[in-house]
């Protein structure tokens, strides 16, 4: 049976490499509809939890992990190893392995190129590949390629395709398979092959002509996401200035039924794809002698924001006739977004990290994140999540809402504690002239 027929019957034994949070939700969709799935990840402590039916994601159930371990009828099989000569049994392998910045912002393609070596020791006639970490146009045809071209010829003996990933962690709105899936081939058959294989767990599968323009799309897709939220940014600082609020003006603005998409100021850009990969473009434009002017004052904004917040901070202490040196301040959430337990790249961070060099007294509570250690850029971090109770707030000498949290209770915070700083509108509707917005 050739590939397509395994694909189109559910025959093709799935492989998805990188088992994080893109790697995770397509583990359960492609289960889901019948194929059989080995997940790959270097990380032998997830590995093994996974195959103990243990999901570490909050968001992803562990139920539904554990039920995909045993065979079930009309579903397909899970189970995840770190045997990476393993690489050669699925028919399909689909890469989400992490594209980070490196500490000059340049893209820091080792784990794409690692996994891609991996795939190439182990590479047989008849299997896909699919990329789908985020990076510059022009990844899969000058890095992947090239490495997996040594042995056998791409679009007759394999096939290889770049797929963005769309994840939208803790977002009840949109499942994998109704969020449309674009798909670039590096030849026709690859296309071919790409759509079909998408096409059974995706409800719409959109084909481009190249991996390159598929590499672009999720680009462009992150980037206006960017700049809005620079251009948001922005104007709040000046609304702040006016004494406008900024939240009421979007609210307005948004009623406009076309042409107006409203996106929200906060205390800085978080996770793992808006502050990083617009700078995948910037570094990749350089090669053509271009400047991507839009995203480096993006770029310039939103990371001016965590100060910003500091300096707010400064004004409702000193309002009150306090310093920021020697002050208690609590943060509340340090995910990078609501409700999620992910804090890589949050703003929080950053802020707690400013906060620290003025001499603060710094603790923080987030539902999610109990432990705040061994961050990337902030290693000499090991806090504790300070339980949120009466006692906390009121001996703190401000509490600083970094990420609004469905979970918090703002009208009884708003009530116990001295005095707050909001950068996300949480305390909107709750008078009090200790509420500062930032
Ligand atoms: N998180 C999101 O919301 C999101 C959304 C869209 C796209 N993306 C992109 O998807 C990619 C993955 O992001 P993520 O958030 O899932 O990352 P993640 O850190 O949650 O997961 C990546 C996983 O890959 C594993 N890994 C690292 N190197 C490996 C290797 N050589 N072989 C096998 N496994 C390896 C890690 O242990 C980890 O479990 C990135 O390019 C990211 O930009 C992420």
């Amino acid at each position: 049976m050739d590939l397509l027929d395994r694909i189109k019957d559910k025959q093709a034994l799935v492989g998805i490499i990188g088992l994080g949070y893109v790697g995770l939700p397509l583990v359960l969709r492609f289960c889901e509809v019948g194929f059989r799935v080995l997940g790959f990840d270097t990380d032998a402590g997830k590995v093994e939890r996974l195959n103990r039916g243990e999901s570490y994601i909050r968001h992803i159930s562990s139920s539904r992990l554990a039920d995909l371990l045993r065979p079930q009828e009309g579903k397909g099989q899970f189970a995840a190893t770190h045997d990476m000569g393993r690489l050669g049994e699925p028919d399909v392998l689909i890469i989400c392995v992490p594209t980070p910045l490196s500490a000059m912002r340049e893209p820091d393609l080792r784990f794409v190129a690692n996994t891609t070596r991996q795939i190439a020791a182990c590479l047989r006639p008849g299997q896909l590949v699919s990329l789908e970490s985020t990076t510059y146009p022009g990844t899969t045809a000058e890095l992947v390629l090239p490495i997996l071209s040594v042995k056998y010829t791409v679009g007759k003996d394999f096939y290889l395709v770049f797929s963005p990933e769309r994840e939208d962690p803790g977002n009840p709105e949109y499942q994998v398979s109704s969020i449309p899936k674009v798909v670039g081939g590096v030849t026709p058959a690859c296309l071919e092959h790409g759509v079909a294989f998408y096409a059974q767990a995706i409800d719409r599968v959109i084909a481009v002509s190249s991996t390159q323009a598929a590499e672009m799309s999720k680009l462009l897709e992150n980037i206006y996401r960017a700049v809005n939220i620079a251009l948001v940014n922005e104007l709040k600082m000046l609304c702040l200035r006016m004494g406008m609020d900024i939240f009421e003006v979007i609210e307005a603005a948004k009623t406009k039924p076309f042409g107006f998409q409203a996106f929200y100021p906060g205390p800085g850009l978080g996770g793992h794809c808006i502050p990083i990969d617009p700078f995948y473009l910037t570094w990749k434009a350089r090669e053509y002698d271009f400047s991507t002017r839009f995203i480096e004052l993006a770029g310039d904004i939103n990371t001016s924001m965590p100060h910003f917040v500091v300096q707010r901070v400064t004004k409702a202490l000193s309002d009150h006739h306090k310093a920021l040196n020697g002050a208690r301040i609590l943060v509340l959430g340090i995910a990078y977004k609501k409700d999620v337990d992910d804090p890589r790249e949050s703003p929080a961070l950053k802020i707690m990290d400013l906060l620290k060099q003025e001499g603060a007294e710094v603790s923080y509570n987030d539902p999610y994140i109990l432990r705040c250690a061994g961050m990337r850029h902030y290693p000499h971090f090991d806090l504790i999540s300070t339980p949120l109770d009466e006692r906390a707030l009121r001996e703190t000498d401000l509490v600083l809402l970094v990420t609004d949290h469905s979970a918090y209770d703002y009208a009884w915070i708003a009530s116990q504690a001295p005095l707050i700083v909001d950068t996300r509108n949480a305390f909107k509707g709750i008078a009090g002239k200790h509420i500062y917005p930032a």
